[in-house]
């Protein structure tokens, strides 16, 4: 009867104004709850925990201000990606979360270190999912990337992107997602399809770029990390259907394996280019030139090696470390991210602390360490 009486008053023509004041204040708290709720979403005490966002720090004017990003399929790129001449680098993250991607100023880092140091370069920082795009434009990683004209962060299909090629069962029948490591792999696999459609330089999240491409002067290449195995996070490839892109590509459609983490990626890259080689010894401190691929001596990729990987967290280990890299003159570095242990306290970097990864970041990635704040996480 009361409910009655009220929605029959409300719908008088001369409470309509009314009507529209309680709507308008009822969206107006909704927005500025909704807007506090995305800003607060993590206490100080959760960073120092969780080691989590700096993507929901953003102001009310920025908020507002934002236009919305939304993820564009690398497909829309395709003609000058398909042109061989021009220059590209691609990174691919194969996490199935945007907040994931968007929250890893050390990724980030590696993505900016490729964009700065090599400016006539094209940066393509690849998604393979589009959930939670929406929150690209809260992150300020995100804005401190695109403030470089030659970084684009792109979306891909995988489904869309396989189809047509040796391993397009592998992702139709998503054989790859019942994988024991479905991330690692989906990465393992990505990266080759991409080569071998488009050549370029594939490097992984946790490589940092020190030397221009233009000055390393030199396509189809990658870095053994220790005899006869030769890694494949930093692979150049500079032609469409490279011998060894094509044979890694029929390895993988034959024989690629579920369970084993580390049998799609380095071992059958090196079985590729040892079958391209003919069998020739990949050595760890040589450079081993077999027709048009080349192998760099580890120590231009990976001056420091994985069981190392605590030194560039280390203040004590600075000086060790720059004496390393003076005397080693590497191209890239593998700052080994996937060994962490990220509960440990030792390797979430505080900003102002002089260990090498803090003191690189702040000269290769400048843009991405002022995001940063207190920690370099
Ligand atoms: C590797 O390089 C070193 C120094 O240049 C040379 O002495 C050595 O013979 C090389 N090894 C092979 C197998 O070519
Ligand atoms: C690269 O080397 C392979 C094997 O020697 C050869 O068949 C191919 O034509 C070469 N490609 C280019 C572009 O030089
Ligand atoms: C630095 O190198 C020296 C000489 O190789 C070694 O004795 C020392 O333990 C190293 N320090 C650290 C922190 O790695
Ligand atoms: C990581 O470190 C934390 C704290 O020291 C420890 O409890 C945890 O077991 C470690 N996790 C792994 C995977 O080693």
């Amino acid at each position: 009867m009361r409910y009655q009486s009220l929605s029959n008053k409300l719908l008088k023509p001369d409470c309509m104004i009314w009507q529209y004041f309680m709507l308008g204040a009822f969206c107006l708290l909704f927005f500025i709850l909704a807007t506090y709720k995305l800003t607060n979403l993590y206490s100080e005490e959760e960073i120092q925990l969780y080691s989590p966002s700096p993507i929901m720090k953003i102001s009310l004017a920025q908020f507002l201000e934002a236009k919305t990003l939304l993820l564009e399929n690398i497909l829309s790129d395709i003609e000058f990606l398909e042109d061989e001449k021009n220059k590209k680098i691609f990174f691919i993250e194969s996490h199935m979360d945007a907040m994931r991607i968007l929250d890893n100023p050390r990724h980030a880092c590696s993505v900016e270190s490729a964009a700065k140091t090599n400016p006539d370069t094209q940066i393509f920082f690849i998604l393979t999912t589009k959930s939670n795009q929406m929150l690209l434009k809260y992150s300020e990683i995100a804005r401190a990337l695109l403030s470089y004209d030659n970084i684009h962060i792109r979306f891909l299909n995988i489904y869309e992107f396989s189809k047509g090629t040796v391993l397009e069962d592998l992702f139709v029948h998503k054989k790859i997602l019942k994988s024991k490591y479905p991330i690692e792999h989906m990465a393992d696999v990505l990266r080759i399809l991409i080569l071998n459609r488009f050549g370029g330089t594939y490097l992984d999240l946790d490589v940092l770029s020190l030397v221009p491409l233009k000055k390393i002067n030199q396509e189809n290449f990658a870095c053994p990390e220790s005899d006869n195995v030769v890694t494949n996070a930093v692979v150049n490839i500079g032609y469409k259907n490279h011998e060894v892109m094509e044979a890694y590509l029929h390895k993988l459609s034959i024989s690629y394996s579920p369970k084993e983490w580390g049998a799609n990626g380095p071992d059958m890259f090196t079985d590729s280019i040892r079958q391209f080689c003919k069998g020739v010894n990949l050595e760890k401190r040589n450079t081993t030139i077999c027709g048009n691929f080349t192998t760099f001596p580890s120590e231009k990729c990976y001056p420091i090696e994985f069981d190392g990987y605590w030194m560039f967290y280390s203040e004590e280990s600075y000086k060790n470390v720059t004496e390393i890299l003076y005397a080693t003159q590497p191209y890239f570095l593998h700052i080994w991210n996937k060994m962490l242990n990220f509960s440990k306290q030792e390797f979430r970097l505080v900003y102002s602390g002089h260990s090498t990864y803090v003191e690189l970041g702040k000269k290769y990635c400048p843009q991405v360490m002022k995001t940063t704040e207190k920690y370099f996480r």
